[in-house]
């Protein structure tokens, strides 16, 4: 085998750390997630400029009605916390509540951390090392590749609720490209996980809250980001996308390139849903 596939991948040490990098992007290593999205500082940029977008799309960080508590004093945990920033920005306005962020990839800061913030790297389909109900609101966004539909239906929801305490809340926040009406996220986030919430039958109210994302530069600022996000998605999941397309990388970055333009010429939209489920009391 030689060409463009040759010598993919190779592993990189730092400290007790091993990643994979391939075609120039780092990956996780982990053998049991399906997860294929890149770790490294260019996907961060891209989860951090997004986390304001987010903000003035959905107006907030959140949408349950759990701010009186989070004044008080929560205890929140967001899970697949990426660079760990809805968690920083949290834990900022809300200094009387702990807060915790979980993920894979140690990608969070380690310095410097607010006096409520902790970060673990763990793997949420292993069970998170929490006992039961531990938590006043349990938060994940745009995890919806992590998991197999399974995984999201036998292990990862069934782990948010237990987590969850009675009158607590859990609120999912997913995307999928409006454009593509097959894909397997809109099957999945629109039709399925509200009703495998609905069929648990652990809450008395589930909110399902649906925004059609427009994207590209003639929408404006949080729009012309969400493109951004989108077309930096793509080049997060070139290690693994590029190699099985068999193509040089070189291309597939131009294929991205024209993401850019295609976008803005089809005015191709984003689908978010944003699910809040109130456990039962
Ligand atoms: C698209 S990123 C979103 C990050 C963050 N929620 C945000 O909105 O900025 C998905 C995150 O989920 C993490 N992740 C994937 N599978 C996971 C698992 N099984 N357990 C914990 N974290 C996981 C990834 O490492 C990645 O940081």
């Amino acid at each position: 085998m030689g060409g463009c596939c040759s010598r993919r991948y190779f592993e990189q040490e730092d400290g007790a750390i091993k990643y994979r990098l391939i075609y120039g992007r780092r990956y996780h290593n982990l053998l049991n997630s399906m997860y294929f999205v890149a770790n490294d500082d260019e996907e961060a940029y891209r989860l951090n400029r997004y986390h304001d977008a987010i903000k003035e799309i959905w107006r907030g960080a959140f949408n349950s009605p759990v701010e009186e508590k989070l004044r008080q004093g929560a205890h929140v945990i967001d899970i697949g916390c990426g660079t760990g920033i809805w968690i920083l920005d949290m834990a900022q306005q809300y200094p009387n509540s702990k807060f915790v962020g979980v993920d894979i990839s140690p990608i969070q800061p380690t310095e410097g951390l607010p006096s409520n913030v902790k970060f673990i790297q763990y793997n949420v389909l292993d069970g998170l090392p929490y006992e039961d109900s531990s938590f006043d609101f349990v938060h994940e966004q745009f995890m919806v590749l992590a998991f197999t539909e399974t995984q999201w239906k036998e292990k990862f929801i069934p782990e948010m609720i237990r987590l969850t305490r009675p009158d607590g809340w859990i609120e999912i926040l997913e995307a999928d490209p409006g454009t593509s009406d097959g894909a397997i996220t809109k099957r999945l986030i629109k039709a399925q996980i509200p009703r495998i919430l609905e069929n648990i039958n652990a809450f008395s109210e589930i909110r399902n809250q649906h925004k059609i994302i427009n994207i590209g530069k003639k929408y404006g600022k949080s729009s012309e980001e969400s493109l951004k996000f989108y077309a930096r998605g793509l080049s997060s999941i070139k290690g693994f996308i590029a190699t099985s397309m068999n193509i040089m990388p070189e291309h597939y970055d131009a294929l991205v390139e024209t993401v850019y333009i295609e976008a803005e010429k089809y005015s191709t939209y984003f689908n978010h849903y944003r699910i809040c489920a109130h456990k039962k009391i």
